[in-house]
């Protein structure tokens, strides 16, 4: 991609090569435009290196190219972000004021993604003139990256401090991954979206439980959301559902969706291998246990002495991998993989051993995403390799995106 990133007069502004740096690093072309405000803080020597591009700041140099340079810019960016983003240029944008390179470049770009990094003092922030300009700026469809709470220039702490470098390069991604996926949706919206040979499917949720005697056992933090979603998902489109759940406090009323609650991995297997012979494709979200511990004692087990207490554990059945192996001629079965390293590689190898159509990769990296919140972010691995990662997104529209991709015409 094509980026632009626009420097204000903010102490902040001496992280923007760092950010100049991540999207470089990343494979992005960088362009630099600062204020004279921002050249107090950084120098136009870091920028231009960094950047590896000519520094654009002064509206009328005779250096530049163009008599109309913001215009010229415009047109070869794909997005502008402005790190970091004073008061003063949030203002003008929301009054439509263009007095310098900046501001006449953020005029013209309005029909291009802008996403904004602000910095400034906590009182300054929480201004109601600012507040009303960024609600403005957001409603016209501006990205923001919330500033930190955290110590500030002025050395009070509060709310204020510009996000790291880090995490508006992520939101950066962000923003890329929502255009991208807006303009597939928009050149798909004529097609229809599911094949009808899919009527009904099964889906597994949640955790497993696996009992160390009556009152202890060995679980996960998965709270069940993402594979409800899918099945509510499904059950909309008016697909029937046989929802195989580990144990949850999620309630679902959809009178397509048949729920079969279980505690322990063999139960889900047993549900699961039960069901899915009558279901034309299956979705495995649940995060399984590995292993259980070999005796389950059928009384409370007393404390035990300073040595510790040693659990012997034995390998669980792999439902996916039993599911594969039952398919038949015209069943689609599609799994999950959370992974915290190596995660392409390892899913793609999921894929093969476990002979799936797609598979759908969890990584623990990535913030707001995985085990218990109400938002998710994956990656859709197919069978031939095509990858389809999404924006951070409600759980609910991440299983619309892995319901259209894995189900689809
Ligand atoms: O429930 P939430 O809080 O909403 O969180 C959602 C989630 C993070 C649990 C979900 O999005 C997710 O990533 N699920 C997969 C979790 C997992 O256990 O991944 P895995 O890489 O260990 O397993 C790979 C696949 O094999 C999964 O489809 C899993 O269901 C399946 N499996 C694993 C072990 C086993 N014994 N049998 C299986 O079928």
């Amino acid at each position: 991609m094509k980026i632009i990133v626009g420097i204000t007069g903010g102490i902040a502004a001496y992280k923007s090569p760092m950010l100049v740096r991540l999207l470089r690093q990343a494979g992005h072309e960088v362009r630099c435009v600062a204020t004279d405000h921002a050249l107090e803080f950084v120098t136009r020597v870091t920028l231009e290196t960094v950047s590896g591009n000519r520094l654009y700041s002064d509206l009328f140099a005779p250096s530049n190219d163009y008599s109309t340079e913001h215009i010229a810019l415009k047109e070869w960016g794909d997005m502008l972000v402005v790190a970091p983003a004073t008061a003063n240029i949030i203002g003008k944008m929301a009054s439509g004021l263009g007095d310098d390179a900046l501001s006449t470049l953020l005029l013209s770009f309005s029909t291009k993604p802008i996403l904004m990094a602000p910095a400034m003092n906590t009182q300054m922030w929480e201004n109601l003139a600012v507040q009303r300009n960024i609600a403005y700026l957001r409603s016209v469809g501006v990205n923001f990256v919330e500033p930190a709470v955290g110590e500030l220039a002025c050395g009070t702490t509060g709310k204020g401090r510009m996000a790291e470098p880090e995490e508006i390069f992520e939101e950066i991604e962000n923003v890329k991954l929502k255009i991208e996926n807006r303009l597939s949706a928009e050149a798909n919206s004529q097609s229809s979206i599911l094949n009808p040979q899919f009527k009904r499917v099964l889906v597994t949720a949640g955790p497993t439980y696996e009992r160390i005697d009556t009152v202890r056992f060995i679980g996960n933090f998965s709270s069940g959301k993402m594979g409800f979603a899918l099945a509510e998902k499904l059950a909309a489109h008016g697909i029937e559902v046989e929802l195989v759940a580990g144990p949850t406090a999620l309630k679902c009323n959809h009178p397509l969706i048949h729920r079969h609650d279980i505690e322990s991995a063999r139960e889900m297997l047993a549900a699961a291998t039960e069901v899915f012979p009558h279901c034309e494709a299956a979705i495995l979200s649940a995060a399984v246990a590995d292993y259980r511990p070999e005796h389950a004692a059928d009384h409370k087990l007393k404390k035990q002495g300073d040595e510790g207490m040693t659990i012997h554990l034995v390998q669980n059945p792999d439902i996916l991998a039993t599911l594969s192996q039952m398919k038949q001629e015209g069943q689609r079965l599609i799994g999950f993989a959370l992974e915290t390293d190596n995660e392409l590689e390892n899913a793609q190898r999921k894929l093969e051993r476990k002979h799936l159509d797609y598979i759908v990769l969890n990584s623990l990296r990535d913030k707001g995403a995985g085990f218990g919140v109400d938002t998710n972010r994956v990656t859709i691995i197919g069978r031939d390799g095509q990858k389809h990662t999404t924006p951070l997104l409600p759980k609910s529209e991440v299983a619309e995106e892995i319901i259209r991709h894995c189900l689809g015409n």
